[in-house]
């Protein structure tokens, strides 16, 4: 669906933005970017891909704001994004519950806000656009990956999940156990969250370890990093894994270094998240700017990857040049 956005008081910005590249300060839009934090590879990438698409050359002046996976900070730096009367805001959401009073907040000073990457459980009223991936559907392509991949074999597994209340988490979570209910022979022996780190991915995947060492024969890791924590904690605990070993790795984002992993055939299949949204969300913005109808909602598309030697219908084998097709 679109709506039309009224362009109140910036029509200075507009001009800038049709006569680059030489923009004076004050004609600069100005965008107030909420970012999650720099917990993950995808985030670092993401954090770039704004910096550069929301560049002074671009007529923009961005202040991204690193919160450090804190809600509370998030809730703040939003708040401060009112007060300075930015012209537009940009919320990447740490958790997806708890926006209604801010974002409230936002409407009431007129100030239009676009949900990136993750997703919110607010009403739609509330909020101007929405730009992010599908993370169930990630969580549904990791479950039927496996399926065809173990065929009739059992799978103990252990998941390593992202953040706690993080849609990327609950969606993730969500589309695999969509899949996983009707394997009988699956059975999910634990989850925990790796709070989307390496370092988390290395303690749960320890934790795992003590608790059921022989016991499990695929490991799901909901981001890059996590898995490799995981690789590290396997490595030192002498378990094997990947197509040449006992369990199978799956992993979420498919950033440079994951498919390298994937492509060494250390990870199974890597289910892919896109951190490069910012030119949709500029493109979103300019319409707005220009009072044109725009996209409500965008959705960024992923692909998995597997590892040499493995063939699906749900994933992309990787090569060299796949992998040297991935800047980020
Ligand atoms: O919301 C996207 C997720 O957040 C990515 O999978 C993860 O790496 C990041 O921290």
């Amino acid at each position: 669906m679109k709506k039309k956005f009224a362009v109140m008081a910036i029509a200075g910005a507009a001009l800038c933005m049709a006569a680059m590249p030489a923009c004076a300060a004050e004609d600069l839009i100005t965008v107030g970017y909420a970012q999650v934090g720099h917990e993950s590879d995808w985030r670092t990438a993401n954090t770039q891909n704004y910096q550069d698409v929301f560049s002074e050359e671009a007529g923009y002046s961005l202040d991204l704001v690193d919160c450090d996976n804190d809600n509370a900070a998030q809730l703040e730096a939003v708040r401060t994004f009112i007060n300075k009367e930015m012209d537009y805001i940009i919320i990447a959401p740490i958790q997806s519950a708890g926006w209604d009073t801010v974002l409230q907040e936002a409407q009431d000073a007129g100030i239009p806000v676009i949900i990136a990457d993750r997703e919110i459980e607010a009403d739609a009223s509330l909020y101007d656009a929405w730009v992010g991936t599908n993370t169930k559907n990630e969580g549904i392509t990791a479950g039927n990956w496996l399926a065809e991949y173990l065929g009739d074999k059992d799978a103990n597994i252990l998941v390593i999940e992202g953040s706690v209340g993080a849609s990327a988490t609950i969606g993730r979570t969500d589309g695999f156990n969509e899949v996983a209910k009707d394997h009988e022979n699956w059975k999910i022996l634990d989850s925990q969250s790796g709070d989307f780190t390496q370092a988390g991915g290395q303690e749960v995947m320890e934790s795992f370890i003590k608790s059921y060492e022989g016991q499990f024969n695929v490991v799901i890791c909901q981001n890059d990093n996590e898995a490799y924590g995981a690789m590290d904690a396997m490595d030192a605990a002498g378990i094997t894994y990947g197509v040449d070993g006992d369990v199978t790795l799956i992993s979420f984002d498919a950033t440079h270094d994951g498919l390298q992993y994937t492509l060494d055939g250390k990870i199974n299949c890597d289910v892919e998240c896109n951190p490069i949204q910012a030119e949709t969300v500029k493109g979103v913005i300019e319409k707005m700017q220009a009072g044109e109808e725009y996209e409500e909602t965008t959705l960024v598309e992923d692909q998995a990857f597997v590892a040499p030697g493995i063939t699906s219908e749900y994933a992309t084998t990787m090569t060299d040049e796949v992998l040297a097709g991935r800047a980020y």
